[in-house]
């Protein structure tokens, strides 16, 4: 398929150019910017929504009686609202975090702790971020409990009869990733929480590779808890969401204590306030999340449908034209079952230097053990290099990435 040959009604051009980093130079050449996997690039209206929170409507939240405060709060408690509202779920449920990795945490903190016991078993998947393995590794270390790894198929999806084995032993909860962000494998997360919940384990979902690429819908999900991080889906850093079920938030006790999250304090012993503030201690990333909420807004004004469409189409394009690249191996499913990244390794080559000789090129890819050094252990390699997609993504762009990749094996004379 040639780049024109691309159906496409999504006006990829339009969206790149709300894109100021996208129009840079860096030694005299445009940036590709194939790493939204890793961190999103930001559009202008949440550049102006951070900017004027900061310039035009700062005061800290929850507080202050004065206009200014109270547009402050109504800036923030409107961002959660739709934030909450885009993936399905309720404001008081929707609790901001610093990043998905202190969603997890929370989870892991403040509802393991209380519920996960010696000999308990807590089923993970070998495609998990460190984010999403190493709080259940403290907690079963902790408590006494086991880790138990559903096992992948060859072509990088999970195996559910395995997932079937494991819940067969009675786990309490099984934590995995919406969608994988080495192998791109999209997982089949209502299927999932199903046979979880039918065999009494509750289901924790790793969103941030998911939130960005498409609609999630954390009721129609059935999830139990599901978190997200801010940066990833056009937002600014230091702001992520958990969203959980009421009735579990409310049976948890706080992860992080201090200001704006109590009732009254006493010398001896304190009351919390009510979801969702009992969980955020402390001045909040306001800002953040307040222009969190525009890139939402930003993301839904696309069409979350129509940005997953046009994913789609770059990614099968992506895997079609590395086909055609003597010596890659492709790691992860075919398009049907991917989100918008691939990771592969070419022949003789070590992928950070295939990366590096991309980036001469100003080709932003990323290369290493993407923070999934269990995955890496299980596909026998030390690295991969993945080149991750996003709603400004051209065909060009991809194509820019083979030329690199040819000219990589010009330089290793492959
Ligand atoms: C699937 C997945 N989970 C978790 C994370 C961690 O995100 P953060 O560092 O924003 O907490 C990432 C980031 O790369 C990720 O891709």
């Amino acid at each position: 398929m040639t780049a024109s040959a691309v159906p496409s009604t999504f006006d990829v051009a339009a969206v790149a150019a709300q894109f100021p980093i996208l129009k840079r130079e860096i030694d005299g050449k445009r940036i590709v910017y194939l790493d939204s996997g890793a961190t999103a690039q930001k559009p202008e209206a949440v550049l102006d929504a951070l900017d004027a929170s900061l310039r035009l409507h700062n005061a800290n939240i929850h507080r202050g009686v004065y206009a200014l405060a109270q547009e402050a709060t109504e800036r923030f408690e409107g961002a959660r609202e739709r934030i909450a509202r885009f993936v399905g779920g309720r404001p008081s449920e929707t609790i901001f975090t610093k990043n998905v990795t202190e969603a997890i945490n929370l989870v892991a903190y403040s509802w393991g702790r209380r519920n996960v016991g010696a000999g308990d078993t807590i089923v993970l998947t070998p495609m998990e971020h460190h984010s999403n393995i190493v709080p259940w590794q403290l907690l079963a270390q902790e408590v006494g409990a086991k880790l138990a790894y559903v096992d992948l198929t060859e072509d990088g999806r999970l195996d559910l009869d395995s997932l079937d084995a494991l819940l067969a032993q009675g786990p309490k909860l099984v934590a995995v990733a919406h969608i994988s962000n080495v192998l791109g494998t999209r997982n089949p997360i209502e299927e999932i929480v199903s046979r979880s919940h039918a065999a009494g384990a509750l289901v924790l979902v790793d969103g941030a590779q998911a939130v960005p690429h498409g609609p999630v819908d954390v009721k129609a999900l059935g999830a139990d808890f599901y978190g997200f991080t801010g940066h990833k889906v056009y937002g600014p850093t230091g702001v992520g969401v958990l969203w959980a079920r009421r009735e579990l938030l409310e049976a948890m006790p706080p992860f992080l204590a201090g200001g704006d999250m109590i009732g009254q304090v006493d010398f001896e012993s304190s009351t919390w306030r009510e979801l969702p503030w009992k969980f955020e201690a402390g001045t909040t990333a306001y800002a953040e999340a307040t222009a969190l909420g525009t890139a939402i807004d930003w993301l839904g004004g696309l069409g979350v449908e129509a940005v997953r469409t046009h994913e789609a189409e770059i990614t099968a394009y992506a895997l079609e034209r590395l086909a055609e690249v003597p010596g890659l191996t492709i790691y992860g499913p075919a398009a049907e079952h991917r989100g918008a990244l691939v990771s592969f390794a070419l022949d003789g080559v070590h992928p950070h230097d295939v990366a590096d000789i991309l980036g001469r090129s100003q080709i932003c890819v990323r290369a290493g053990h993407h923070c999934a050094q269990p995955l890496m252990r299980r596909l026998g390699v030390p690295a991969t290099t993945r080149a991750s997609f996003a709603a400004h993504t051209t065909t060009a762009e991809v194509d820019a990435l083979i030329d690199g990749l040819h000219g990589v094996r010009k330089v290793f004379q492959l």
